[in-house]
Parts: C-alpha cells; sequence; structure tokens
C-alpha cells in the first residue's frame, strides 16, 4: 500500500543542483530515516516527497502510483515539521479535527477519530487546551497527532524531535518507534542526529551533499560503512580514519608503525578505520602508536581519550570509566582488528 519509490530524482535552486539524482525504495510499512550534516538536502527530498516541493527531472511513486505532478492533499502522506506549525488559536481538539472536517468527514467519524489519535498519544486531557498553554513536547504530540488522524499511507517527520530536551527526545524517540509498530505504516524520518537514526530506521539512508552515500541497517551503515565519509559520519565519537599504505601483508601507519592485515590487501595508499573501543591502552612494546593525551572525558561509565600523535593526527579511545590518565601524559596506544574497516585510494570499502 504505502510504498514510496524514487527514480533518478532530482532538484535544482537556481543553478545549484540540491538533489543529485537518487534512486530509492522504502517498502510499505518500513522505517526509514533519512541522515546527514545541515545542507545536504534531507528536507528538500522530504517535501518533494510530499509534494511540497517540485521534482525537476525524475519520479516519485506512493503505492505504485506516480504522484510526481499530484498535489500535497491528493498523495495520502502527512508530514510533521520541526517547529509543530500547529494553528494557535484552536484547541488541540480543533487542531486535530480542522482537516478532516475539511474533508466534509460526518461529525461523528470525526468526534471518533480525534478521540481514537488522542488516546494512542496519550494527549486527551489535553484536547481542550490551546498550543500556548502546552509544552514542547505536548505541542509536538499534538502535531503528530494531527497526521495521525488522517491514517495516511505515508508518514514523513522532518527532525520532529529537534526542538525538544535531550530527555523529552529520549522519549518522543520510543513513542515513534511505538507508533511504527501500532500502526504498521510506511515511515520517513529525517535527522541530522546519528544515535536518532541508529535507534529508529529500520534502514538508514546517508546523505551528503545531494547524493546517497549508502543504504543499509543501522548494523550495515555501523559495520561495514560504503566508503569514508559514512565511517566518519555514523558512530560516536566518529571511527579514527588513519592514513596507510599497504605493503605485502601489513599495513604502514604514516607515522611508520607496521601492523600486519589478517586479509587480502591491495597494494598501496589505503585508510584504516578503527572505532574508538577497539584502541586501548597497552605496554610500549604492544602499541601501533604513542603520543600526549589532549583531551580526557569522563562520562561515568565511560572514558573518552583523545590522543595526539607527531604532526596533525589524533586517536579517540573509548574506554571504561575507571581511567586515571591525565592530560599531558604520554600513552601507548594498542589495537584490536576485529571490526577494523579499509579504505582504498578512492575512498570505498574495499570488503564491499
Ligand atoms: N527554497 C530554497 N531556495 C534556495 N535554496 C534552498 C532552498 N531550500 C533549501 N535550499 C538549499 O538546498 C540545500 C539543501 O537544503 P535542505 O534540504 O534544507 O538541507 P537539510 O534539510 O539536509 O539541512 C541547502 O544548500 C540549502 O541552502
Ligand atoms: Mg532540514
Amino acid at each position: 500500500m504505502g510504498a514510496v519509490q524514487l527514480t533518478g530524482v532530482r532538484k535544482f535552486f537556481g543553478a545549484q543542483e540540491v538533489i543529485k539524482g537518487i534512486d530509492l525504495t522504502v517498502a510499505d510499512g518500513e522505517l526509514v530515516v533519512f541522515v546527514g550534516p545541515s545542507g545536504c538536502g534531507k528536507s528538500t527530498l522530504l517535501r518533494m516527497i510530499a509534494g511540497l516541493e517540485d521534482v525537476d527531472f525524475g519520479a516519485v511513486e506512493i503505492a505504485g502510483v506516480d504522484v510526481t505532478e499530484l498535489a500535497p492533499a491528493k498523495r495520502g502522506v502527512a508530514m510533521v515539521f520541526q517547529n509543530y506549525a500547529l494553528y494557535p488559536h484552536m484547541s488541540a481538539y480543533d487542531n486535530l479535527a480542522y482537516g478532516l472536517r475539511r474533508a466534509g468527514l460526518p461529525r461523528a467519524e470525526v468526534d471518533a477519530r480525534v478521540q481514537e489519535t488522542a488516546a494512542l498519544l496519550q494527549i486527551t486531557e489535553l484536547l481542550p487546551r490551546r498550543p500556548k498553554a502546552m509544552s514542547g513536547g505536548q505541542r509536538q504530540r499534538v502535531a503528530i497527532g494531527r497526521a495521525i488522524v488522517r491514517k495516511p499511507d505515508v508518514f514523513l517527520f522532518d527532525e520532529p524531535l529537534s526542538n525538544l530536551d535531550a530527555a523529552l527526545r529520549v522519549e518522543m524517540r520510543s513513542q515513534i518507534a511505538r507508533l511504527h509498530h501500532d500502526l504498521a505504516a510506511t515511515m520517513i524520518f529525517v535527522t541530522h542526529d546519528q544515535v536518532e537514526a541508529m535507534t529508529l530506521a529500520d534502514r538508514i539512508v546517508v546523505l551528503n551533499a545531494g547524493r546517497v552515500e549508502q543504504v543499509g541497517t543501522p548494523r550495515e551503515v555501523y559495520h561495514r560503512p560504503a566508503n569514508l565519509f559514512v565511517a566518519g559520519f555514523i558512530g560516536s565519537p566518529a571511527m579514527n580514519l588513519l592514513p596507510a599504505t599497504a605493503e605485502g601483508g601489513a599495513l604502514t601507519l604514516a607515522w611508520g608503525s607496521r601492523v600486519p592485515w589478517p586479509r587480502p590487501l591491495p597494494q598501496g595508499p589505503v585508510t584504516l578505520g578503527l572505532r574508538p573501543d577497539r584502541l586501548s591502552l597497552v605496554p610500549p612494546e604492544a602499541a601501533i602508536a604513542s603520543g600526549a593525551v589532549s583531551l580526557v572525558e569522563h562520562l561515568g561509565d565511560e572514558s573518552i581519550l583523545h590522543v595526539r600523535l607527531d604532526g596533525r593526527v589524533s586517536l579517540t579511545l573509548k574506554l571504561g570509566g575507571d581511567v586515571a590518565t591525565r592530560l599531558g601524559d604520554t600513552v601507548h596506544v594498542g589495537c584490536d582488528l576485529t571490526g577494523a574497516c579499509l579504505f582504498g585510494a578512492d575512498g570505498r570499502n574495499l570488503a564491499e
């Protein structure tokens, strides 16, 4: 019913091409997250699916129908925005009922749908209130309710949680996951927050400068990033990306250390990708690098250590919470190659 298909979709603002040819299929009932840095085209792409921006080239299909030229209201989609966009002079009830009344639904059906949606979102007691008498989280729930009452085939969320404080964001995130489960609807969720992407998505679409860098499950984009961009973007703190040369069966790191590589190697320049939790403090003879600690972040159950090596390279280590290391200490860093990634001179993951 609610599958979304994009074929060769492109968009220009003036002479600037902001969406550079995107092919993507979102399956019926799937929750897909678009993630990428600010300005990469996430909102524009979502708005093209909604019908709020024209498609310059290519086609958008929803539920098997070409909607490229169709008005937003005819597409069977409902969009939730970051800034809620509620009618300030109307109660929550009227905000929810507005679109249904305009569509000419009988009063009893409007009331039934509003009550059902309010119960689902646990906002029944808010129905008489106007937006200004609600907290940010309550407003956002009403905004989501306004999408749900319309029973769309596809929900489109554009950074709906970005205006909420951290605790509320986590709570709303689990509520959206529950809604997706309960409604079994297709959802496309835009965020620049990769934790949000990892925790919500069936599949993640990593966007960069108007192009798709990778489409995959959260595990795939984390463990098998397609290229250096995805490797650096997904995961916090970010993956260590170390320039190296492959010679024989080993890598020579930029500062001269040699690391035996357990798999076949193409020869020449490569980049070794090591997640911060694969690095540890070791005796000097077992180290791949030594340097001075430039920053220690104590996060409770874990500590993030930044180690500056000679030159401009810096390593990030994720260690346990009880690290005694101090700023300025010289430390020796060892690595566990389990899950390590290797990227070729063109930036692509050599395991792909
Ligand atoms: N209405 C517009 N007119 C001109 N340029 C725009 C317009 N909307 C967005 N852009 C540009 O298109 C690019 C993508 O923007 P956007 O889709 O909002 O990115 P994101 O949502 O990923 O932050 C940016 O360079 C932005 O400045
Ligand atoms: Mg945006």
